[in-house]
């Protein structure tokens, strides 16, 4: 599926939702329907120095709370930019969800330089999100920021 229809889908299943959380929860389940590869998808939203978990669809996580400092979700918020994890089990920064997760994608949803929150997706399949997964996502961030910021 192309990037424009994925996000005519997002823009259709979220219209007449007005509220953040209907918005979030648009784009969750329309990313894990549409894209077979993306097993675990979820909205963090930042709240003081924690990210906290929204919207998802998948098993549930034990982590609904991340600080900053920690995680692959906390370390992208802090570097506010896209990571990309092919192998997670190699990565000492990784927090497990689920043990048949093999690579992540965490992408900061900005507003300005203000980290509102962030799409963090996980795959069953190792090496699972390139260049295309990153330019979708960022896509999808930068339309999904205004309406957190409230400012649509
Ligand atoms: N793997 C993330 C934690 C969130 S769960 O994947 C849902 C991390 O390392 O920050």
């Amino acid at each position: 599926m192309t990037h424009d229809l994925v996000l005519d889908d997002i823009a259709r299943t979220a219209k007449g939702r007005s509220d953040a959380t209907g918005v979030m929860d648009a784009v969750v389940s329309t990313l894990k329907e549409r894209i077979p590869d993306y097993t675990w998808v979820g909205i963090y939203l930042m709240e003081g120095d924690e990210l906290v978990l929204g919207p998802y669809r998948g098993k549930p996580s034990p982590h609904t709370r991340i600080p900053l400092g920690r995680g692959i979700c906390g370390a992208a918020a802090t570097e506010k930019q896209t990571i990309i994890v092919d192998d997670v089990n190699a990565d000492p920064r990784y927090l497990a969800c689920s043990i048949e997760t093999k690579s992540e994608i965490v992408v900061p949803i900005m507003d300005g330089n203000r980290v509102l929150g962030e799409i963090d997706i996980d795959s069953d399949r190792p090496a699972a999100f390139g260049d295309d997964d990153r330019a979708l996502l960022e896509r999808v961030a930068a339309w999904i920021a205004p309406r957190l910021a409230g400012k649509p």
